[in-house]
């Protein structure tokens, strides 16, 4: 496995526009880009820029939205999941695979435009761990 930098922490928040203040007002972010929704993964993502990494600010999109769950368990949103960056998605998937890991689904198109895939936290010292192709800029 090449493992890659961290790219973001996924938070999920009830509300992006709070957390958004809090990140803001509370540790002085100043770059916080506009909110988007990524239907395929149910969720509305914001990027906060920190000043070696991301945070990922993801709110529900819909009912059925894979984060529902974990904000009735977690009410005020809460640290969800690490992602890391890969050279090569299949070949990461492959190797995850190879030890015993489970894949949570086949790569697809992640929040930021690259393939991702998540890595079955019982399988990850009981962390969601999001595997990501390193974005182009990035290399
Ligand atoms: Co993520």
């Amino acid at each position: 496995m090449k493992l890659g930098r961290l790219n973001h922490v996924g938070v999920a928040t009830p509300s992006i526009e709070k957390s958004i203040t809090l990140y803001r007002d509370m540790l002085g972010a100043t770059k916080i880009h506009e909110p988007f929704d990524l239907p395929p993964q149910g969720v509305r993502v914001c990027f906060v820029d920190t000043a070696n990494s991301q945070i990922e600010l993801i709110e529900p999109l819909g009912a059925d939205s894979p984060i529902v769950k974990f904000l009735e368990k977690n009410p005020l949103g809460g640290q969800h999941h690490v992602c890391f960056e890969v050279p090569d998605i299949h070949a990461a998937k492959a190797e995850f695979e190879a030890n015993g890991a489970r894949a949570l689904g086949e790569p697809r198109s992640g929040a930021h435009g690259t393939l991702i895939f998540f890595v079955h936290p019982q399988d990850m010292g009981g962390v969601l761990t999001e595997i990501m192709e390193t974005p182009k800029a990035h290399t």
